[in-house]
């Protein structure tokens, strides 16, 4: 059924649940007329996409453009895809990221403390410049071993990735503003990759994750370790800047919520997994028809239309969710697509669990009287989250 959605719109990402709603009710499966895209919108078939890669390939999409060919993000076939992924996947279990827990901690506080005299002062504070954005970032670099002194380099190259990943497939690649950013971002990670690649080819014994590809028994070359690096730069924080954000207008929203997750600490887990299924951070992944075209649901998809499993809806698909548009953290556990399906699931899960419980329980000790204080800006559809959010004291 041929639908007709503006996906790049300052409307669209201020405020997409109208349209979220329309594409519902429209169907399951839904030709985006304004793009030639394909979307669908059920939990059922964005699984059945997601797991499905054979028919529906995340190689040629502009990941791969991002990250490079060599990238495990942007790898379709299961034992190449698998064996990149097993380099890091003991740094990411809960064990492990457990281990960052005191670290986590010092950062949130030390990012809170300015934040928290300027709230006192009376100040209007943008929390996602002073806290949402950069710690993860910071985070991830530190699990990496990128230097201080490239922090703020890894939010900015961050920054140029994702803003080219948010725009339309159509955008001119060659001439586009935003694509000449990413690319310029992506040589810039690449050239202090090679760098920090060469450091730990001569000095062994590192534990960083980038001593750990360097180091792994599969002997990669230089450029394989540098598109699988730069994709865990980037993977490992715009996404959690947005949650973290998402999580503070909830809970301003939501006074009851909040009130909850103060007096029953252990609700918290809960309450951030509903705010990750009702405003989930990747509102559509992209995928690719394979040759031949493919079927879903009696529509035939023609060979290299894009199609979009559309997370947005699917999180508040009425057949899997009660009453679906209503954050309820009461709700029978169930879980959701905002951490991906499949194979190319999210590796950083944990980690980024770990972090948002941390960040949001010192946010609430410290300040449990804030509320939004201003219009939140949203930056786009696909990847999004609060890219302005000012925040004041309540007045008592
Ligand atoms: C709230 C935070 C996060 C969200 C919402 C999120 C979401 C997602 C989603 C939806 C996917 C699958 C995309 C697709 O299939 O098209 C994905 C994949 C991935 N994520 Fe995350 N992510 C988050 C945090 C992290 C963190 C902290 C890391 C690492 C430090 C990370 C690393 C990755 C990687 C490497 C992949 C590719 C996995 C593969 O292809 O095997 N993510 N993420």
């Amino acid at each position: 059924m041929d639908f007709d959605f503006d996906l790049y719109s300052r409307d669209t990402a201020q405020d997409p649940w109208p349209a979220i709603k329309a594409m519902q009710d429209a169907g399951p499966v839904l030709h985006n007329v304004r793009t030639g895209a394909y979307m669908v919108t059920t939990d059922k078939l964005a699984r059945a996409v997601l797991t499905d890669t054979k028919r529906f390939t995340i190689e040629g999409t502009a990941v791969t453009i991002r990250f490079g060919r060599e990238a495990f993000f942007g790898i379709d076939d299961k034992a190449s895809h698998d064996k990149l992924r097993a380099i890091w996947m003991g740094a990411f279990t809960r064990n492990a990221v457990e281990a960052l827990r005191p670290m986590i901690t010092q950062l949130a506080d030390e990012m809170i403390d300015p934040v928290q005299e300027r709230l006192r002062a009376g100040e209007v504070v943008d929390l996602e410049a002073e806290l949402c954005r950069s710690l993860p970032a910071y985070v991830i670099a530190h699990m990496m071993g990128v230097p201080m002194s490239y922090r703020d380099d890894v939010v900015r190259w961050s920054d140029a990735l994702g803003a080219a990943s948010v725009l339309p497939a159509n955008a001119d690649k060659q001439t586009h503003p935003a694509w000449l950013a990413a690319y310029k971002a992506r040589d810039e990670i690449g050239e202090y990759l090679g760098e920090a690649i060469a450091h730990r080819r001569k000095n062994p014994g590192g534990t960083d994750l980038i001593s750990q590809i360097v180091h792994s028994q599969h002997n990669l070359p230089d450029n394989v370790i540098i598109s699988n690096s730069r994709q865990m730069l980037y993977a490992g924080n715009e996404t959690t800047a947005k949650w973290l954000g998402h999580i503070v207008v909830a809970l301003s929203e939501r006074p009851d919520v909040r009130a909850e997750v103060i007096a029953d600490p252990k609700l918290m887990p809960q309450a951030l997994e509903e705010v990750m299924r009702w405003r989930p951070v990747v509102m559509a992944s992209v995928r690719l028809a394979q040759p031949g075209g493919v079927e879903i649901e009696g529509v035939h998809i023609p060979e290299g239309k894009t199609i979009m499993p559309l997370v947005g809806c699917a999180n508040r698909d009425p057949t899997r969710y009660e009453d679906p548009d209503t954050l309820n953290i009461h709700r029978k556990f169930q879980t959701n697509l905002g951490f991906g399906f499949g194979m190319h699931s999210c590796l950083g899960v944990t980690l980024a669990r770990l972090e948002a419980q941390i960040v949001i329980e010192r946010l609430l000790a410290r300040i449990p009287d804030y509320d939004v204080a201003g219009e939140v800006i949203y930056n786009a559809f696909a990847l999004r989250g609060p890219k302005v959010l000012p925040i004041a004291l309540q007045k008592h």
